[in-house]
């Protein structure tokens, strides 16, 4: 949720933190601080707003210090305010922290109870006043660092550093990610790898219940309990510039445009063209034949919900596996019937979604295998799980996702190819078949991002709506559910998905000369049904905007604009009719003026339930 980074070395800390929040802006940004080590005495800055207003702050009131932390904060407790902005001082010890210490309030009140006084309404506070206290005791900086964290309930990541102490950083977590940076003479902490990526490749992740002592010179990884850990270097291989904007506008508008790529890159070492088959070594770890899998539980939030909704027709068809799909945060809190001949699989961007994760866990324990699909190297999902599929989109900053969401259709697909040919319902000619145009997709896509101008305009001219209704029928009915959560999330309009064929259950109602109403209409067995549909829309005045790979006379006569795409098999047609639905996204909030890359109110991983 909220950005963290730490520094220990030479060079002038509050330049490398800024630099590196700058990096995790996206995961959190109502206000950010930053705090370093100056002649002995840590001195703090922290602003509400974006890192811009941090950085003027900055350029009027200098900070010095070779060692020091920083911080971008999406509120959890307490509203966006300078007193609430991390970093937290208490007495001579300053944290950041990422999660919720759920335990807060009981030990706020233990504390206050000794004579302490707080300065913010965060539950992050307890854990410098914890610190702190333990120090007055007369244990060392380390040993109440340690004291401390045994003492928090809850999901934390949290870097700490003391007045008195110029020679370390102490970092701890449990459910949100930590991950160091390893220098020459110098060292990094932070919540994210890009933050790092521009100083060092060589990186070192703390697991649940670690702890780690940074100095310049290097790591000591330890449990809460004080066991000394062994944990090899891994060396991470994403360029720094892909983790920037390139030369779009935005974010977002580059992650459109890498979508070709992110899917090669998906692909990538794990096609066999000739056999009509895919190669997928990782899923060995799960430890079972897909004979013994009974039923398949699909789960995630959000956007990779949608894909989840997608992968159930493609995992059904290829597969021929019954197959559920289930919101994380519902999942969590039924009573699905999970066992040894069940397989969940949990589809998260980030791997680090709280109530994904709760689902994964949930699974686990009750006997299920747990697969994920991810985008996020050793994330938090993947390492409850007992084997992953990595999508390799590549850093997706944007909060709105769209290149997540293609290789993660494309992950589904390359799942239900393998398990359709495991289980021998997909023979050869068929399965080279489906490889094949899997394989031509990225092109295809390329083809599809030509009709960004066309796209413009259309935003152009319907962006002043205030509603949007978005249809599609069968494997696309997720299509146009992404294609409203998308409008919404970045230009704030409202904006509905409806099964076609629900319309006239009720929907039929909004319908008026105001409403666009976007269909998706590729060439399959429910053209002629949906065209029907949209014959109601027209009666009653509906702007329609289609998206299709048939442009017939009959559609022309009624759509007021028809967007053509290539056509693609209809199991990958969700996948080219995404693309239009996110730059028609993109352009009405660009008409509107919205903040795209980091819409109101959102944050890019929720890492709280
Ligand atoms: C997508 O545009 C959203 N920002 C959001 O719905 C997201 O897909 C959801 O929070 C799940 O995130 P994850 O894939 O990182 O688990």
């Amino acid at each position: 949720m909220c950005g963290i980074m730490g520094y220990i070395g030479d060079r002038e800390a509050s330049r490398i933190l800024v630099d590196g929040l700058r990096r995790l802006e996206y995961r959190g940004y109502d206000s950010a601080g930053v705090a370093t080590l100056v002649n002995g005495h840590i001195e703090v800055r922290r602003t509400v707003g974006k890192l811009d207003n941090l950085e003027k702050l900055l350029a009027t009131s200098p900070l010095d210090g070779t060692i020091g932390i920083g911080h971008t904060r999406w509120a959890t407790h307490g509203p966006p305010s300078e007193q609430n902005a991390h970093p937290h001082r208490a007495g001579q010890v300053v944290v950041i922290h990422n999660g919720i210490i759920e335990n807060y309030l009981e030990l706020k009140e233990a504390l206050v109870a000794k004579g302490r006084t707080f300065h913010s309404e965060t539950d992050t506070e307890v854990i410098s006043q914890l610190i702190d206290e333990h120090m007055s005791q007369g244990l060392d900086f380390l040993a109440a660092a340690r004291a401390a964290v045994k003492q928090l309930e809850g999901s934390f990541a949290i870097v700490v550093f003391c007045d008195g102490d110029k020679s370390r950083l102490l970092t701890a977590k449990t459910a949100t990610p930590i991950v160091i940076g390893l220098g020459e003479g110098e060292n990094f902490v932070a919540s994210d790898i890009p933050a790092i990526l521009d100083h060092t490749r060589q990186v070192l992740f703390l697991e649940d219940g670690e702890m780690a002592e940074v100095t310049r010179q290097g790591v000591n990884v330890s449990t809460f309990d004080g066991e000394p850990v062994e944990r090899e270097p891994r060396r991470i291989t994403w360029d720094p510039i892909t983790a920037q904007k390139g030369g779009f506008k935005h974010f977002l508008l580059k992650e459109i445009h890498e979508q070709p790529q992110a899917l090669i890159d998906t692909m990538l070492g794990r096609i066999r063209q000739e056999e009509g088959d895919v190669w997928l070594p990782e899923l060995d770890q799960l430890g079972t034949e897909w004979s013994n899998i009974r039923r398949i539980y699909l789960t995630a939030c959000g956007t990779a919900w949608h894909a989840c909704l997608v992968g159930k027709f493609i995992l059904e068809e290829m597969a021929r596996i019954p197959v559920d799909v289930d919101y994380a945060s519902e999942l969590r809190y039924r009573k699905p019937i999970f066992g040894p001949d069940t397989m969940l699989v949990a589809v998260s961007q980030s791997g680090e979604t709280a109530d994904t994760l709760a689902a994964v866990e949930e699974a686990a324990a009750a006997g299920s295998k747990v697969l994920s699909i991810c985008n996020v190297l050793d994330a938090s999902i993947p390492r409850r799980s007992r084997a992953v599929l990595y999508t390799h989109a590549g850093p997706e900053i944007s909060v709105a996702s769209t290149k997540a969401f293609t290789t993660q259709l494309t992950a589904l697909y390359l799942l239900s190819l393998h398990v359709g040919r495991q289980l021998g319902r997909l023979d050869e000619a068929r399965g080279r078949a489906l490889v094949h145009d899997l394989v031509n997709i990225p092109s295809l896509i390329q083809e599809t991002l030509t009709r960004g101008k066309q796209l413009e305009k259309i935003a152009k001219k319907y962006g002043h709506a205030s509603d949007f209704l978005y249809l599609g029928r069968g494997i696309n009915y997720p299509i146009a559910l992404e294609g409203a959560l998308k409008l919404k999330e970045i230009s704030y309009i409202h904006a509905e998905g409806y099964p076609a064929g629900e319309m006239k259950h009720g929907p039929i109602a909004l319908i008026d000369e105001e409403l666009p109403v976007v269909v998706l209409l590729p060439r399959d067995p429910m053209y002629a049904k949906t065209l029907s549909n949209l014959k109601e829309v027209e009666a009653r005045g509906g702007r329609i905007i289609a998206i299709t790979d048939a442009p017939t006379p009959d559609l022309e006569e009624i759509a007021w604009e028809v967007v053509t795409i290539p056509r693609a098999n209809h199991m990958l047609a969700p996948i080219l009719l995404s693309i239009p639905l996110q730059m028609l996204a993109y352009y009405v909030a660009c008409y509107r003026g919205t903040d795209v890359d980091q819409p109101r109110n959102l944050a890019k991983s929720v890492t709280v339930e």
